[in-house]
């Protein structure tokens, strides 16, 4: 770890207009957390000590965002799009009253690796006074060029609509991700003018200026899809692609076995645990952790819900927020839980919705039981013992309390508390008629002969 502070200055006021979305760009989300989150996140791992969020007039909800992480970032406005380094110095009185290095990171660029980031903040180690993270473009058309002398030192960033021929000939492109160890930062940046192309004030343009100060420049080069920026739905969807992929590798190498892991989908914080194995077609939302040694069969829906040890989830369930799955449990097809706890070995194996409640450890729920938890205008919860039994097609009216050990009539209405080891049936005596079906069908034979 580097000895000095870090301030992270991450720019967040582009409109983001090619989205075409009510929702400022920098909080659509990839692997279920907003690209600002990701990026914030990235400045976590290297422990910086002041985060700084530059965002657009009116972008209450990118400084919700940015207020939301921990530690919560300071937010600053750029009245007018003026460029990167008018955007960087919307930070100004960040930038004044920290003593170390400056990384400015843009929040539309997500899948950031942190090593990538530690790579860079080496180089100011080793003595760079800017560090600039670059890569070789498939494309290089629209991007800032990186122009280096025969040692491989930064010598200028040139802007596209700026450079020559020759320079647009470089195929080593700016990825935006700039990182300092000056001792002037806000006096570099502020002598930074707007006569160029574009009549922008330029951050690329600190490279020139720093040198002329005695400062070294120095390229740090990273993968393409690292420094993947987001304009339009298509290029989140490529970033959604190259995140999944990397999540589903990670949580291969850490021992979770995918039959087709192309289609399991995770998230973010998804916690994957030991020799848990996961069959094809399965969602993962945020906040869901799987315990070792669970199965998890194809075609599954899981939010905030965890799944205990050994536990045997799937074909065809739904975990929704609270859904807590203990170890050994069995919950298969069509079934969903929400708020709901299964005990220890607790089986839910067909067509039912817990809502609200609690099952004992060892409890067997029947095909069809449904937690009736809401009235209308409150929930309510049902417990139910260990070792319970409740039959088929059972309707437990919340608010309900069933006994340990006590069974259930199949087809019953439960509307109250059934004590432990009892029997509670709910269901209207059978009747029956001996031989009434035989002479039913003599009856109908003989009319129809008639017509
Ligand atoms: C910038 C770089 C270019 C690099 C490219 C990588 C400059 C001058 N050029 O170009 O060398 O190859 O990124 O994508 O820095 N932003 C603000 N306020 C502004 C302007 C920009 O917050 O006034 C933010 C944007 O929201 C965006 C980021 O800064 O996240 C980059 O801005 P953008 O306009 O996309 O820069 P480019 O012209 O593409
Ligand atoms: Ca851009």
């Amino acid at each position: 770890m580097s000895p000095r502070p870090l301030l992270v200055v991450v720019l967040a006021a582009g409109q983001g207009t090619r989205m075409k979305s009510a929702l400022p760009k920098v909080l659509h989300k990839i692997g279920g957390r907003s690209m600002l989150g990701h990026v914030i996140a990235a400045a976590q791992s290297l422990e910086a000590d002041a985060l700084s969020v530059v965002v657009g007039p009116g972008m209450d909800k990118v400084r919700a965002e940015a207020v939301a992480q921990e530690p919560a970032a300071r937010v600053f406005v750029q009245e007018k799009q003026q460029g990167t380094a008018d955007a960087v110095l919307a930070a100004r009185e960040a930038l004044a009253a920290h003593k170390g290095d400056v990384l400015v990171l843009y929040a539309d660029t997500p899948l950031l690796p942190p090593e990538t980031l530690r790579a860079l903040r080496a180089r100011l180690d080793a003595g760079a006074g800017i560090a600039v993270l670059g890569f070789e473009a498939k494309d290089p058309a629209g991007y800032g060029r990186l122009l280096t002398d025969g040692d491989g030192w930064l010598t200028a960033i040139r802007e596209e609509k700026d450079a020559s021929e020759a320079e647009r000939a470089v195929r080593l492109c700016n990825s935006g991700v700039m990182a300092f160890r000056l001792d002037d930062v806000l006096g570099v940046l502020t002598r930074i003018g707007n006569n160029n192309a574009k009549g922008e004030y330029y951050l690329t343009d600190a490279v020139e200026i720093a040198r002329a100060f005695g400062a070294k420049a120095a390229v740090v080069t990273c993968a393409e899809e690292d420094v993947l920026g987001v304009n339009s739905r298509d290029q989140l969807a490529v970033a959604e692609g190259i995140f999944q992929k990397r999540a589903r590798l990670a949580a291969m190498r850490e021992g979770v076995t995918m039959i087709a892991p192309e289609t399991v989908w995770l998230s973010y914080d998804t916690k994957l645990g030991r020799d848990v194995v996961i069959q094809p077609n399965v969602f993962f939302g945020p906040g869901v952790s799987v315990d070792d040694d669970a199965e998890i069969l194809a075609n599954c829906h899981f939010e905030r819900a965890h799944i205990g040890k050994g536990a045997r989830v799937g074909p065809f369930s739904r975990l929704r927020p609270g859904a807590d799955i203990g170890p050994d449990a069995h919950v298969g097809n069509f079934v969903e839980l929400k708020n709901a706890q299964l005990g220890k070995g607790a089986k839910a194996n067909h067509l039912s919705y817990l809502g609200d409640g609690s099952i004992g450890a060892g409890a067997n729920i029947g095909a069809g039981t449904i937690f009736c938890n809401y009235d209308g205008f409150f929930k309510h919860r049902t417990e139910i013992g260990e070792g319970a039994f409740v039959g088929s097609n059972t309707s437990l009216v919340a608010p309900l309390k069933v006994g340990a050990g006590a069974y259930i009539g199949s087809g019953s209405v439960i509307t109250k508390d059934v004590a432990a080891d009892a029997l509670a049936l709910e269901r209207s005596p059978q009747d029956e008629r001996p031989g009434w079906a035989a002479k039913f069908r003599a009856m109908m034979a003989k009319r129809k002969a008639k017509t």
